[in-house]
């Protein structure tokens, strides 16, 4: 029942913090006597000597499910040393691509039924690859068909757009790079810090829910406009796809997810006074090239809207909004004049780092 909600969709959304504990619970252990940090991932026990032994790992997915890969990418590549490359279902099917028995193929999908990662899937098993499934729908034909696999758990998701599976996705994918990253030393720094990070998580994103009322605020000197670019570079490239694709789906508004390292060899052409454009620049590893793109941007007039991490508004904003800009809840909501705004809202946003 959708409760005090609007629509399923919302309540989803608001769901995230539960959501992603139920992912998490029993299999990342922290404490207990030995103090150690653990991942137990039941269905993958028995085949992580296997996929330890991959050629490569090869994502499968669609849409959301295909971004929640992109964001785990990294992650999986930094602690396994394994080549990670990453395949559209359909795309894979298009071309008949390469696919080896020494490959760990993952297939990614809420619904667990989705036909274009189904036939993958069957494509994969022909190769004699080992399939593995990330699904949240238990008993459906991906889980069924997969040689094993993780549940997310993230319990029913009924809104059309995918939203809490999505984040309970890129958990699991983090959950299973650190289990095939084993304990070697050399990773033990880094595999501390992101259990810790994960145990964080559900709190970190109750703070972000509570911009809830900003968001819609924002969302409605947004609405009237034709399109809405999206920024990132890094894990944040996923979100930038992720979002414009939620912007098409639910705002149904043309929007358009951007490398920003690929800002320079094309889309800037699409800068002006008038394209609302968000970047992403929380603290990681792009950072400072992040804050090179919003200088840039704004040299071109851009209209910018920044999300950045917690303490970060003068870093991300310094030097650019010395000139005309107003920020948007002082220049529009209150006189109304939503086109001839120059936005430059800044928020507070944090993601797994
Ligand atoms: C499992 C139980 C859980 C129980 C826990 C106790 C199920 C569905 N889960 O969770 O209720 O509390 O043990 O230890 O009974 N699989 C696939 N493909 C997929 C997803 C999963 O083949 O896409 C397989 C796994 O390899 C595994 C089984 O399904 O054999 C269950 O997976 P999962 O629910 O993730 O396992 P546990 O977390 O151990
Ligand atoms: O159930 P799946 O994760 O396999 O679905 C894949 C896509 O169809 C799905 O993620 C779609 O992109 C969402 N509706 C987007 O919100």
């Amino acid at each position: 029942h959708k409760g005090n909600h609007e629509h399923y969709m919302q309540k989803e959304i608001h769901e995230q913090p539960e959501s992603l504990t139920t992912t998490m619970r029993g299999r990342l252990i922290r404490g207990g006597t030995c103090k150690a940090k653990t991942v137990l991932l039941g269905g993958l026990k028995d085949h992580l000597k296997t996929i330890r032994r991959s050629w490569r790992i090869v994502f499968i997915g669609c849409g959301t499910s295909y971004n929640a890969a992109l964001a785990a990418r990294p992650i999986l590549e930094k602690l396994s040393g394994i080549l990670v490359t990453m395949e559209i279902a359909s795309d894979l099917l298009d071309r008949q691509g390469p696919m080896y028995r020494e490959d760990t193929a993952v297939f990614v999908s809420q619904s667990g039924e989705t036909a274009d990662t189904l036939h993958a899937l069957e494509y994969a098993l022909q190769n004699a690859a080992l399939c593995v499934g990330i699904t949240n729908t238990v008993g459906s034909a991906i889980a069924r068909k997969t040689h094993c696999g993780v549940h997310i758990n993230a319990g029913a998701e009924i809104g059309v757009a995918s939203t809490k599976a999505y984040t309970s996705q890129i958990v699991v994918m983090a959950m299973l790079a650190l289990a095939i990253g084993g304990d070697a030393i050399s990773n033990q720094a880094r595999r501390e810090a992101i259990i810790d990070c994960l145990f964080d998580l559900p709190n970190k994103v109750r703070d972000m829910l509570k911009l809830d009322q900003e968001m819609k605020d924002l969302a409605k000197l947004l609405i009237a406009e034709q399109s809405l670019l999206m920024f990132g570079r890094g894990y944040n490239y996923a979100t930038a796809l992720e979002r414009s694709l939620k912007v098409k789906e639910v705002a149904l508004m043309h929007s358009e997810g951007i490398l920003a390292g690929e800002m320079k060899h094309g889309p800037l052409a699409l800068v002006d006074e008038s394209l609302p454009i968000v970047v992403i620049a929380t603290r990681d590893a792009c950072f400072s090239k992040q804050q090179s793109v919003i200088q840039q941007l704004h040299a071109r007039k851009g209209r910018l809207i920044v999300m950045c991490s917690s303490g970060d508004a003068t870093a991300v904003s310094r030097q650019k909004y010395s000139g005309s800009a107003k920020t948007w809840h002082k220049g529009s909501l209150k006189c109304q004049k939503l086109q001839k705004v120059h936005l430059s809202a800044t928020f507070q946003k944090k993601w797994i780092t």
